[in-house]
């Protein structure tokens, strides 16, 4: 996400805990970088000051409400015209209208139940993130992304509002390129108060979609796609 930026030519601050300053030392002569948990009020209100857009990776880790003690702080320090940008999972549904698999649903519960008994993750504090966002003003996106694998950049990914519709079946989506259509979601004025859920534009799913629609050049530029 620091590289797109960057090529984007955007002055970047990063936040990120102390014990992880380190993986961002390839930039560290061209980024300023606040340590510190995203949670903590003073951290994101000194680092968000003066920002344009906020990029948020929203991460139930723990149990002490890691993801909504992280969304709240942005949404209670960003400039109020500030462009906020948030990750989550294609589990979160702003309208109820998703469309999920009972292996998706069980699996969700599973991991979700099994984490939390051993205090590792707290998925419905991420979903209590989601809506505190979703219930805010602001000009926010949030990014409900698909499984992710690494690899190469294949291009920005293709959205739609609901999980269920055709085109995201594949399921699948470059890390990089998740990054990718954060940093594009900046400018995207069509994604403000949108939770696209996004899926790699060389997905077979993508592909056969925009082979019979009107093109792969319009699904990357993130034309979203309605359920019937
Ligand atoms: N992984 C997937 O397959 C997948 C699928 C769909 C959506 N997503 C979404 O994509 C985003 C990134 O997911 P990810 O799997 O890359 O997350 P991740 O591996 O957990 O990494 C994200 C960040 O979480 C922080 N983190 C890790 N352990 C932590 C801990 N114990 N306490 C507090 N913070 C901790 C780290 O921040 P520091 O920089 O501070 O170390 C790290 O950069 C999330 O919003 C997720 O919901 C992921």
């Amino acid at each position: 996400m620091v590289q797109h930026a960057l090529e984007r030519g955007y002055e970047v601050v990063g936040v990120c805990r102390p014990q992880s300053v380190d993986k961002l030392k390839a930039f560290a002569d061209r980024v300023t970088i606040v340590p510190g948990r995203t949670d903590d009020r003073d951290v994101i209100r000194r680092a968000v000051a003066g920002c344009d857009a906020v990029l948020v990776v929203l991460v139930p880790w723990g149990v002490r409400n890691y993801a909504s003690g992280t969304a709240q702080a942005v949404l209670d320090f960003a400039a109020p015209d500030a462009r906020l940008v948030f990750s989550c999972g294609w589990h979160i549904s702003r309208d109820g209208r998703d469309v999920y698999s009972w292996q998706f649903r069980t699996l969700v519960k599973l991991i979700g139940w099994l984490a939390r008994l051993a205090r590792l993750v707290d998925i419905d504090d991420q979903v209590e993130a989601c809506r505190r966002v979703f219930a805010s003003d602001r000009r926010w996106t949030v990014v409900r992304g698909s499984d992710l694998e690494e690899g190469d950049s294949q291009g920005l990914p293709v959205w739609s509002r609901h999980v269920g519709d055709p085109v995201l079946a594949s399921n699948r989506t470059r890390r990089v390129d998740f990054a990718l259509f954060m940093v594009a979601a900046i400018d995207d004025e069509a994604l403000v108060r949108e939770a696209p859920a996004i899926v790699g534009c060389r997905t077979p799913s993508a592909l056969a979609h925009t082979t019979s629609g009107s093109g792969a050049q319009a699904y990357s530029a993130a034309v979203p796609v309605q359920r019937g």
